[in-house]
């Protein structure tokens, strides 16, 4: 495993946001299209988390994992997305009273993942696990990487978001080191690896941009021209996600593929001042 010449240890971290339902379509200063790009995202992320941990718990529950280091990071990873999960359901519940539909997407979701967990074996949820990791993390380097992404936008949001950003990169290496220690390296790892890439990222690109078009709808931007040229560029512009992210989907279907290869984690020294300035204030004794 090459996070072993790493020296990065995921920490579960109990960080706590506040969300404005009045600020949900203006919070990025491209406006409501850049906005509900992100806020789409954030629908997806509390049931889909939920899917990840219970992916890998499966493996955990059945003591198929007797690596100590691995074990503790598992538990550090379950530890950050319930974390994720939690502050999202928040931001969720400001987009909600917003007006933008998020409760129906939400739902939807959640039964897409139920249908996954009955229909798919263990190997391939944890693939897809997999799969939806790197994309998490290759997004996760794209805003950390390139300040454009939320420069101006209202601070505690950018916040929320820096935060989240951070955590997948730090843990980016465990569901696949716990995939490789499982379901293994050979040849029919590598092809289940590689199918539930893309499976995944059918189901989910064909399930985000209809969502991100429905909030933009309930965000009465249809018409707005000058904001789909915003939006849409963080999406399909030169320094997109897209753009980017396509060498990133071609890389993981190299055999020799591991998440650290690209090696980000100097970034991972932004945590300590905001894991500082969003912790819930210490009880009274
Ligand atoms: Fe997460
Ligand atoms: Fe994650």
């Amino acid at each position: 495993m090459k996070t072993t010449t790493l020296a990065v240890k995921p920490v579960r971290r109990d960080l706590r946001f506040t969300f404005d339902s009045k600020r949900m379509t203006n919070w990025h200063p491209d406006g409501p299209h850049a906005s509900n790009f992100y806020n789409t995202l954030s629908v997806f992320f509390p049931e889909g988390e939920q899917f990840f941990i219970d992916s890998v718990r499966h493996y955990r529950d059945k003591k198929q994992i007797n690596n100590k280091k691995l074990l503790a990071e598992i538990s550090a990873f379950i530890g950050q997305e319930a974390m994720h999960g939690r502050e999202h359901r928040d931001y969720n519940a400001a987009i909600a009273a917003a007006g933008l539909g998020g409760e129906q997407m939400d739902a939807f979701v959640g039964k897409l993942l139920q249908t996954m967990r009955k229909i798919l074996p263990p190997s391939m949820q944890l693939g897809g696990t997999c799969a939806l990791e790197h994309l998490t993390a290759s997004l996760a380097g794209y805003i950390l990487e390139d300040e454009s992404f939320l420069e101006g936008a209202d601070e505690h949001m950018a916040a929320v978001w820096q935060w989240h950003a951070l955590e997948e990169t730090e843990h980016k290496g465990v569901c696949y080191d716990v995939y490789e220690h499982v379901v293994g390296q050979d040849t029919k790892a590598y092809a289940i690896r590689g199918s539930s890439m893309i499976i995944a990222m059918s189901i989910f690109w064909s399930s985000v941009l209809p969502f991100w078009l429905y909030m933009n709808y309930r965000s009465g931007a249809m018409t707005d021209l000058k904001g789909w040229r915003a939006g849409g560029k963080i999406l399909f512009g030169r320094k997109g996600i897209l753009r980017h992210f396509s060498k990133d989907f071609i890389d993981y279907f190299r055999r020799d593929f591991h998440p650290w290869d690209h090696d980000n984690s100097a970034q991972l020294k932004r945590l300590e001042a905001l894991a500082q300035r969003f912790a819930p204030p210490a009880k009274a004794a």
